[in-house]
């Protein structure tokens, strides 16, 4: 009931032009780095330029990476007059001249802040000072602004995101809105015109399939995050997202399972967000992290996510319907040990269970490739054999003949 006579507020004021948005954002979904899962509080100025740089000469900002998102721990104090100043000891040459600087590398730069009175970290928090913080993150030149949870006692989540959504639009600077309550209140249902995309879950850990208790709360493993998935792809799409976290590739897990990390993010639609030290990448990283192919599944303009069509004793396959009628098709072997593939196409109807996708495979005909091993197989008139290996995937791309 709340939550309707609010949706009504939030439409009669969208009448009145001021409620609102940016538009275009974020029609696919976006790709960045952010600091927090490798440098926590330990960041600075220098951080980030030498990250901006990296972006450029590692491939990865014409693979599409474009915001460079500073996490939890850049503030400083209030001034008198409630205006939020960036920590001069981290950042001697302040946030402006900083933004210039990642503008000039043709990046953009995104910032982090709280709805309630204080970050997670403990800094302070925009509450009450929403519109006085937009304005200085539009001053500084911010593109993009993560907003967290912490601290917010019982203030009301959409009510709060509204809030600062209209501080953003009325500042004028066009800012990606990423809304980051865990999905603790429901986003999806209500943030389609808040943010742009929304966290579904706490926070990533880097593993392959564990929870890390860290007392009152905990983190979670790749798999752990995508099961937390399920029913959830109804609610996103081009402009409002659902995001599973920041990437854990290059941070430690095997070649096999930052691969499968990375293929399920982009079979989900979901943002691309780095959180490895990509100053210092192995050439494996690189590759993943800038995958043409498999980047091209995650940015397609349909902008629907995959769904798990089957699973067999640890195999799930997954389909992903993409534009002009392709297919993405992804076998992710969660099992310690490989698993064979014998997908006989022409016995399989396939129908999107939350959108108007199908295909029936023994009506049409499609052409079949090996995303990550770049190989043409044969086509769908054939049944696919094909081995897994343990904590990995055989994605394939399928287009109609
Ligand atoms: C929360 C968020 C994380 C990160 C930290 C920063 O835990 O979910 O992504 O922003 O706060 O303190």
């Amino acid at each position: 009931m709340k939550n309707t006579i609010l949706l009504l507020l939030c439409f009669v004021m969208s009448l009145g032009g001021y409620a609102q948005k940016f538009d275009g954002l974020a029609d696919t979904p976006p790709m960045g780095w952010n600091t927090w899962n490798t440098f926590a509080c330990d960041i600075n100025g220098e951080l980030i330029r030498e990250t901006a740089d990296a972006m450029v000469a590692s491939g990865m900002k014409e693979a599409g990476y474009e915001y460079v998102i500073i996490d939890d721990c850049w503030h400083g104090e209030r001034d008198k007059k409630g205006f939020i100043q960036v920590d001069r000891e981290r950042f001697p040459s302040g946030m402006k001249a900083l933004a210039d600087y990642v503008h000039s590398k043709g990046l953009k730069l995104g910032i982090y802040s709280d709805a309630g009175t204080k970050t997670c970290a403990g800094e302070p928090g925009s509450r009450g000072h929403e519109y006085q913080d937009a304005i200085t993150y539009a001053e500084w030149g911010i593109d993009y602004l993560k907003y967290d949870w912490c601290s917010t006692g019982t203030q009301n989540a959409p009510a709060s995101y509204s809030t600062m959504r209209d501080a953003l639009y009325e500042a004028g600077r066009p800012v990606l809105f990423a809304i980051c309550e865990w999905g603790d209140n429901q986003p999806w249902e209500w943030a389609q015109d808040v943010g742009h995309m929304w966290r579904t879950t706490g926070d990533i850990y880097n593993c392959w399939d564990c929870e890390e208790d860290h007392g009152d709360w905990s983190s979670w493993g790749v798999l752990r995050i995508l099961d937390m998935q399920d029913g959830l792809r109804k609610y996103a799409g081009p402009g409002h997202w659902n995001d599973p976290d920041m990437m854990e590739v290059g941070n430690g897990m095997s070649q096999s399972e930052d691969r499968a990390h990375f293929t399920m993010w982009s079979m989900l639609a979901a943002p691309l967000i780095a959180g490895n030290d990509i100053r210092n990448m192995t050439p494996e990283t690189i590759e993943i992290l800038t995958h043409e192919k498999m980047i091209a599944i995650n940015q397609d303009p349909l902008g629907v996510q995959a769904w798990k069509y089957e699973e067999n004793d640890g195999l799930e396959t997954w389909f992903k319907p993409l534009e002009n009628g392709d297919w993405a098709v992804t076998f992710l072997n969660r099992a310690d040990e490989a698993r064979k593939v014998n997908f006989n196409w022409k016995e399989k109807v396939v129908e999107d269970p939350d959108f108007d996708y199908s295909v029936d495979f023994s009506e049409t005909t499609y052409t079949v490739e090996d995303i990550w091993n770049d190989k043409k197989l044969k086509n769908t008139n054939k049944a696919l054999k094909a081995e897994v290996a343990p904590h990995d995937v055989l994605t394939l791309r399928l287009s109609r003949i």
